[in-house]
């Protein structure tokens, strides 16, 4: 998608933070903006915000845990505006940090139920849409840079959830049609209100948590890049085209070491040998289809 003038973007997660960020440079681009968002009050301020940018703007309250939340954010956002152009599944949570086998199951259940499957109900319901609709469409996924490597210890279940994410943007870019083009942004520190996620904890995964202010002023994520700044290069990374949408530079060597390890493992336990191809899973798959 080259231009995004009137072309209409819903962003979950978008009342605060980077989804706050993606609307605002949505709207700076000149396309229209739902927000979508648990806290509906807050979802409503922003798009009152974002619209004294000269754009058309929407609220809704969506929890993206629950699929025919997204099922109606959906129904709002092609009723309001008669097409629907982007969607940037973003909404995310952080809590329990410590170690991983300490984890709390509930705890390791609600990043999964907000951060994958909330982000698999956005590619479903909208990937469908974008479908029957037939016009060149966007799916952009908030990864982070825990979806590339681990980036600390104390964040597994967070991590694990960001992994999944990269997992299934790169399953659908091989499944969707071309007119329909997917990308992971994968941001590092940013400044936003990631940190008090235990606030609106929903009581099946153990309800609000008090936050401790002295830990929340202290938090790494203040030291973060700005929110409005990651929005902007996500907006970029949409023109360009780019799967990939990373922010921090400092990522890519700690990425090259994964890979590097993955490498030498190949090379120490696995090199090539005639015939081997005949494993190839996405050749042996293509085959198949062909044959069909
Ligand atoms: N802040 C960072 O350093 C950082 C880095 C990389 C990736 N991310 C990712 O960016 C995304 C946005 O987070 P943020 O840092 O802007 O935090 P944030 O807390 O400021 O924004 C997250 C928004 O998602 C909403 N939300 C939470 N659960 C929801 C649900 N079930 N349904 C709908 N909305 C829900 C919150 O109300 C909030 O407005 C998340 O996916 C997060 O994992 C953040």
């Amino acid at each position: 998608m080259k231009d995004l003038k009137d072309k209409v973007g819903v962003v979950t997660g978008g009342a605060s933070g980077i989804g706050f960020g993606i609307a605002g440079a949505l709207a700076d681009a000149g396309a229209h903006v739902v927000i979508a968002d648990i806290r509906g009050e807050k979802a409503a301020q922003a798009a009152g915000e974002l619209a004294k940018r000269g754009v058309r703007t929407s609220s809704v309250a969506c929890d993206v845990s629950d699929r025919s939340a997204v099922e109606r954010l959906a129904d709002h956002a092609w009723s309001e505006f008669g097409h629907v152009d982007l969607i940037f599944n973003n909404a995310g949570i952080m809590s329990g940090v410590g170690p991983l086998i300490d984890a709390k199951e509930e705890d390791f259940r609600w990043h999964l139920e907000v951060n994958v499957l909330g982000v698999w109900h956005g590619c479903a319901v909208f990937g469908k849409r974008f479908q029957e609709q037939g016009t060149p469409a966007h799916i952009v996924n908030t990864g982070s840079e825990h979806s590339l490597y681990a980036a600390h210890p104390f964040g597994g279940c967070y991590t694990a959830s960001k992994h999944a994410i990269l997992a299934l943007s790169d399953v659908l870019r091989l499944e969707l049609p071309d007119f329909i083009q997917v990308s992971i942004l994968c941001p590092g520190l940013v400044s936003t209100e990631l940190v008090r996620s235990g606030e609106i904890r929903p009581d099946r995964f153990g309800g609000p948590e008090q936050i401790d202010e002295a830990v929340a002023e202290g938090s790494a994520l203040n030291l973060g890049m700005r929110p409005e700044d990651i929005g902007k290069r996500a907006i970029k990374g949409v023109l360009r085209g780019d799967f990939y949408i990373v922010t921090h530079p400092h990522n890519r060597p700690y990425i090259e070491d994964r890979y590097n390890e993955i490498r030498n493992a190949f090379e120490t336990q696995a090199p090539p040998f005639e015939g081997d191809e005949q494993y190839d899973m996405r050749k042996v798959i293509e085959k198949m289809l062909e044959g069909l």
